[in-house]
């Protein structure tokens, strides 16, 4: 893109003072949460920095360990949970939930768990290879659902993406399918060590596909949190999810962080399509369809690509207005996700073409963080620390 050098150092020569803008305004802030009659922003301000539904002593822009900390190990495993915190994470995405056939929550970015897990090894669950229509897309595996929570115990996690991380296939088999409970009782056992309340961001997944066989997802989490003292609104934990209903679902039953995930403009959330919503991402991003989601959300979390649109060749163009206008109706933003490996990046931050090797992932970042984003989840946590110190530090 022509125009790139100039827009990456016009955001360059704004990071630094956004920055100290941001890390400074969260100890002014959060003195001032609480005051009556604030407008969208305050309001926005608020929520990051510590007041009603916010993110009380957190960091901002956050790092969140996403899946924990997935650059170096199996995904949503305790083994890359415990990396991302001990790397210094604000918050660990632990975990994108789905249930079992006999109703506990496990951590799995997918309730088909071919590709995390070994159950390909196990010649006693060949029988349960099997084809389901998954939101609308077919997909064949082995599914959560289709197993009780001992069966899953007796298998072991495995990279996801060996040809991207290969030196992550050393943990292979390490460590179990971890389940919401276990994390729940990490996270307190954490907290107390480290003196610092220990944070993390759960997602439901597939909710409606889910509610249909049974397996409603939100009275679960609900219960949980609540029998773990967790579900109230400064309760340590942030509940996320790609279905609008789902997240008013939760509305109601705790008090916690919601936050609304938003995929690519074009996409319609399932629950719309199950319903009949008509409406795409691109109607919930207007400032109408902002302002609906902040009557029940303090956040969204949307795909990067709807903060900085990338054009046809893969490089970054022009922020959109997406962060002032989330800003102006009180909704923090936590985009998703930043990877260090060059096949993730945007084309211009790619160096060389090698697909296990790094970019200029600090360049990326720079340009994110000057967007004005509240924090952003990331695959390499420590790599986003220190991207942070050296914006706030410009
Ligand atoms: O939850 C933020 C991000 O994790 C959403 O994407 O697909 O990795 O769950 P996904
Ligand atoms: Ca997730």
């Amino acid at each position: 893109m022509g125009t790139q050098d100039t827009q990456e150092s016009n955001q360059q020569a704004s990071a630094s003072g956004t920055g100290r803008r941001a890390l400074l305004g969260a100890a002014v802030l959060g003195a001032a949460g609480g005051v009556l009659g604030l407008s969208g922003t305050a309001r926005a301000d608020e929520a990051r920095h510590g007041g009603r539904g916010g993110l009380a002593g957190l960091p901002v822009p956050t790092i969140i360990g996403h899946r924990g900390a997935s650059g170096y190990r199996p995904e949503h495993t305790l083994g890359s949970y415990q990396l991302a915190l001990d790397l210094g994470a604000d918050i660990v995405e632990a975990g994108d939930l789905v249930p079992t056939k006999d109703g506990h929550l496990v951590c799995r970015h997918e309730p088909e768990i071919g590709g995390t897990t070994d159950v390909a090894d196990h010649p006693e669950f060949a029988g349960r290879r099997t084809t389901k229509v998954l939101d609308g897309v077919a997909t064949t595996g082995w599914f959560t659902e289709d197993f009780t929570l001992a069966e899953l115990k007796t298998l072991r996690a495995v990279e996801r993406i060996p040809a991207n991380r290969p030196h992550n296939t050393l943990y292979n088999g390490r460590w179990e399918i971890p389940t919401f409970e276990e994390v729940l009782a990490w996270q307190d056992e954490q907290t107390r060590r480290r003196g610092k309340q220990v944070w993390i961001y759960p997602e439901t997944k597939h909710p409606t596909y889910f509610r249909k066989l049974g397996l409603g997802l939100e009275e679960r989490v609900a219960k949980l949190l609540h029998k773990h003292g967790k579900d109230r609104k400064n309760s340590p934990v942030v509940v996320q999810s790609f279905e609008p209903t789902s997240i008013q679902r939760l509305n109601k039953l705790i008090a916690n962080p919601l936050v609304v995930l938003l995929s690519s403009a074009s996409s319609r959330p399932w629950d719309f399509v199950e319903t009949g919503d008509p409406r795409t991402v691109a109607d919930l991003v207007t400032r109408a369809g902002l302002r609906e989601i902040a009557g029940y959300a303090q956040g969204i979390g949307p795909t990067l690509d709807l903060v900085v649109p990338k054009d046809a060749n893969g490089n970054l163009t022009t922020p959109t207005t997406l962060v002032r206008d989330a800003h102006a109706v009180g909704l923090i933003l936590h985009p998703y996700t930043l990877r260090n490996e060059n096949p993730f990046l945007p084309a211009n931050f790619r160096k060389g073409t090698d697909a296990d090797a790094y970019g200029d992932v600090f360049g990326a970042y720079r340009a994110y963080f000057a967007t004005g984003i509240d924090g952003v989840f990331t695959d390499n946590p420590d790599t986003g620390l220190l991207a942070r110190a050296d914006f706030v530090n410009g």
